[in-house]
């Protein structure tokens, strides 16, 4: 099926890329030349696993562009740019209403595609960009039956390719049955499983087939935020109960453990920790508040989830003074800047807020992360930290480490020459990674989240 996709971030990029994988013929369009020109010399623009690897199989089987005409000839036009938060928890539709309205500036008369919104936007948005194209056609004296849908992704940085072939369902909402026969088609191999598994791309152990849920236009919309607002939940559950578990001499490991095996619970998203953070929990929570405020009715559970979020960071600081004491003064080494493994995405990353207060309390903060580093200094040209660039140079001199991002290479680091090089040998350990008794009997102060 001819399917073009307007956006090529995160979500843009790995749709495309999947579904021309998949067969179809798909033309992915972005504004941004610099992008375009990129992925058309087969590079890929993200840091995301699989990604290049899938582009150069791909080949010429993908056609980029900077311009929507080329692909206003599709079957379905997939809408997933970005939604930014606005300061007052609003999302900005911009990229989303111009998309639509170029749509409706160039939509030829006689072609009736379903236009499918991915990007996250708040409820009522796919009437609104329907209302736009209408607007824009009419200006042009144009009638056209076209179709909207809202089809939300549900797809992980760092593994976005996994959970776009191999999701646990596919939601779609329409007003239409054709609309979600025609949707069905198109993910049709990943719904029957029916492809050719690409290299490196493995699914997850036990995978079934996924459900396709058919809906209504704004349960779609509700359920992308409901999604996103129940992980975020779950996960500062997990925190505050990792608080209190450090009180009372119990480790979180075991009671997520404990809890997350009754199948109701389930044992994901209960990794204790630095908090959340990243392009999507941070702005939906405050979005569906925002919602909830224009609808007068409040939603106590995610504004406990985003406060109990925020203390989470600010106790890796706590952790850090109860050890040294003193902040100012001291030189503290960051491990870590992107906001989870396997991406240098640093959008609302705790690392970066832990390394803001604590520059502001007066101590020397050094940084390390293997993939984001460089977007870190283009990002935050005036933060006053050192960036080292092993961990090994980042421990030097420290008089604490704190490890906020779970890199896979943190797991194996060589504990004796990096405490022979520090001040002093504690570490504050953001992600409960690592082992407290090695760490513990080389000499460390070990402090880990919700552990005794
Ligand atoms: C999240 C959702 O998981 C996706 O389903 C959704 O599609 C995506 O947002 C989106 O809306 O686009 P993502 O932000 O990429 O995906 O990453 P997650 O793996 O969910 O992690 C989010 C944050 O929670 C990270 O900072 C991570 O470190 C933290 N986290 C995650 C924990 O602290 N504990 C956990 O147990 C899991």
């Amino acid at each position: 099926m001819k399917i073009t996709i307007i956006g090529s971030g995160y979500v843009g990029l790995t749709t495309g890329l999947s579904l021309a994988y998949l067969g179809h013929e798909v033309t992915l369009i972005d504004r941004n030349h610099v992008i375009i020109e990129k992925l058309r010399n087969g590079v890929v623009t993200i840091h995301e696993a699989g990604l290049g690897q899938l582009l150069k199989r791909i080949g010429r089987s993908i056609c980029f562009s900077t311009r929507l005409q080329d692909g206003i000839d599709a079957q379905v036009i997939m809408i997933a740019v970005g939604t930014p938060c606005k300061r007052n928890g609003d999302t900005d539709l911009c990229f989303v209403e111009a998309a639509a309205e170029e749509i409706g500036e160039i939509l030829p008369p006689n072609h009736t595609p379903v236009v499918v919104i991915k990007s996250t936007v708040p409820i009522g948005s796919a009437r609104r960009v329907k209302s736009i194209i209408e607007l824009n056609l009419k200006k042009r004296g144009v009638e056209n039956d076209f179709f909207v849908a809202s089809n939300p992704e549900f797809l992980r940085e760092g593994v976005a390719l996994q959970d776009t072939l191999y999701p646990d369902r596919i939601v779609m909402g329409a007003d239409e049955i054709i609309v979600f026969d025609i949707l069905r088609q198109v993910y049709l191999p990943i719904l029957e499983q029916s492809f050719e598994q690409p290299t490196g791309v493995q699914a997850p152990q036990g995978y079934g087939l996924p459900a396709y849920v058919t809906t209504n236009l704004a349960s779609a919309e509700l359920i992308k935020y409901a999604a996103n607002s129940f992980l975020a939940i779950k996960i500062s559950f997990i925190n505050e109960f990792a608080g209190l578990a450090e009180r009372v001499g119990a480790d979180i490991r075991e009671v997520a453990l404990g809890i997350g095996l009754d199948r109701r619970i389930g044992t994901g998203s209960l990794a204790a920790g630095a908090g959340w953070g990243g392009s999507c929990f941070p702005k939906d929570t405050q979005a569906i508040l925002y919602t909830g405020f224009l609808y007068d009715y409040s939603l106590p559970l995610v504004d406990a989830a985003i406060r109990v979020n925020k203390r989470q960071r600010k106790g890796i600081v706590d952790k850090l003074q109860s050890a040294l004491k003193v902040i100012r003064g001291n030189t503290i080494g960051i491990m870590g800047l992107a906001f989870k493994p396997g991406t240098d995405d640093l959008r609302d990353s705790p690392p970066i807020e832990i390394a803001h207060i604590l520059l502001d309390m007066g101590a020397h903060v050094r940084v390390y992360d293997p993939v984001a580093m460089y977007n870190c200094m283009a990002q935050y040209p005036d933060m006053k930290v050192e960036y080292a660039s092993t961990v090994q140079e980042l421990a030097t001199g420290c008089d604490a480490l704190a490890l906020i991002t779970d890199w896979r290479e943190f797991a194996s680091l060589d504990w004796d020459c990096i405490g022979s090089s520090m001040r002093n040998k504690v570490v504050v350990d953001g992600r409960n990674m690592l082992s407290k008794q090695e760490l513990e009997h080389k000499g460390f102060t070990y402090i880990g989240i919700g552990t005794c």
